[in-house]
């Protein structure tokens, strides 16, 4: 099937190792319907030839800002305007800090800036580099303008170190770019979505809570905006940025979370219940430190509300999303979860050994609903979100097609 077919992909490669793979990038993208241009740096001809992606492309590749041919072919303004998406891969340090502050001193630089279709950028660079206070800096600049930052991913790299810092695979680059050119799918739809643990307090400096980072909950925040939809998240404490688009409101324990849910529910036609909420919460937070003075303490815990089945249980209740994070059984308990909570769809993932799903970058998922089971294999959190979205937005359609008309 060729799910790019009319789409002009501009073609970005910057200087680094993963330059190698954009080769392989370029191919499947046109295997799969996409128009090609390519353009390279300078410094990602020392990578890999521009020989090679134009034998690939079919098409000549361009890398200067002044060449003398280009009113033959195409300069930057048409290169800028014919592109449906423009995809840097990989994109280094250097070209990262260029456009975060719109400068445009050669012609890839300059036709990001000169277009305005939307920017995709996988970063390829050694760990310590992308962890850099600069870099961040840089990233978040772009991020806060709606550039989609495809990766890194974690693993090996090339300088020898392991880290985050690695380009992703083409096909991952690939089926990021093809969730995104398929936009619309919950066009006009208000999601509600909880993410992040809750924080019950003992007292003013202790609390109880749990390993969740809000990773998963804040890439599908992301995925579902991206697919069309309004969407309110209701976060608890984590350290991430509130993903672009989305209105994002913090909350700390589990019962502010089940008050601020309950004050938005109603104008909501999907609720997606990702955050870890803690199922119980001390009796009483005293207002001063506990002093260590006895050698056992005892804590009493009362139950918290559990928001998901509250909001599956209302008489005009959206439709309704569940995880189940489960350390064995998976499916069973998860399939309990479903029909005691009387949810639409539930997303199952494992918490084992070095497959467990908590602060990890990438994950895999099982979906259970009232037709069977299905599974999403391990990938990215933001391309396993994207994949999400997809089955999400499939199964509100299937049930509330009279309200779509
Ligand atoms: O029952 P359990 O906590 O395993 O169910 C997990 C699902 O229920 C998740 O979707 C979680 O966000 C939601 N949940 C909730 N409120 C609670 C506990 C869990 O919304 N108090």
């Amino acid at each position: 099937m060729k799910e790019l077919a009319g789409k002009n992909i501009l073609l970005g490669i910057t200087g680094g190792v993963a330059a190698y793979k954009s080769a392989v990038l370029c191919r499947d993208l046109m295997r799969r319907g996409a128009e090609v241009r390519v353009v390279m740096t300078e410094a990602a001809t020392h990578f890999i030839t521009p020989l090679t992606l134009q034998a690939l492309s079919g098409h000549p590749v361009h890398s200067e800002l002044f060449a003398a041919e280009a009113g033959h072919g195409m300069d930057h303004i048409e290169l800028a305007r014919w592109a449906d998406r423009l995809l840097i891969a990989p994109a280094s340090a250097q070209t990262i800090a260029k456009l975060a502050h719109g400068e445009a001193d050669n012609l890839l630089t300059t036709i990001v800036l000169a277009s305005d279709a939307p920017l995709l950028i996988a970063p390829a660079m050694n760990n310590v580099m992308w962890e850099d206070a600069a870099m961040q800096g840089n990233v978040d600049l772009l991020l806060a303008r709606g550039v989609t930052m495809l990766g890194p991913a974690s693993g090996d790299q090339a300088c020898g170190e392991d880290g985050l810092g690695r380009m992703l695979e083409p096909l991952e680059i690939i089926e990021h770019l093809q969730l995104q050119l398929q936009p619309g799918l919950l066009a006009g739809k208000n999601i509600l979505i909880t993410a992040g643990p809750t924080w019950e307090a003992i007292d003013p400096v202790r609390g109880l809570s749990n390993r969740s980072s809000g990773k998963m909950g804040y890439a599908l925040a992301g995925a579902i905006y991206d697919a069309g939809a309004s969407v309110r998240l209701i976060s608890g404490p984590v350290h991430l940025r509130s993903p672009h688009g989305v209105d994002c409101i913090n909350i700390t324990s589990a019962q502010e979370m089940a008050d601020t849910v309950m004050a938005n529910v109603s104008i909501c036609d999907i609720f997606v219940a990702v955050a870890a909420v803690a199922d119980y919460r001390p009796a009483n937070c005293v207002k001063q430190k506990i002093k260590k003075n006895a050698e056992t303490l005892s804590l009493e815990l009362v139950r918290n509300p559990d928001i998901l089945a509250m909001v599956a249980a209302l008489e005009n209740a959206p439709f309704t999303v569940g995880f189940a994070v489960e350390t064995e059984n998976i499916i069973e308990y998860a399939t309990q979860k479903l029909t005691t909570k009387r949810i639409d769809l539930i997303a199952a993932n494992p918490v084992s050994g070095d497959n467990s799903a908590f602060d990890s970058e990438s994950n895999e998922l099982t979906l259970i609903d009232r037709n069977g089971i299905s599974h999403l294999s391990r990938c990215s959190k933001t391309l396993l979100a994207q994949k999400l979205t997809k089955e999400i937005a499939h199964r509100y359609h299937e049930t509330h097609p009279a309200k779509d008309s």
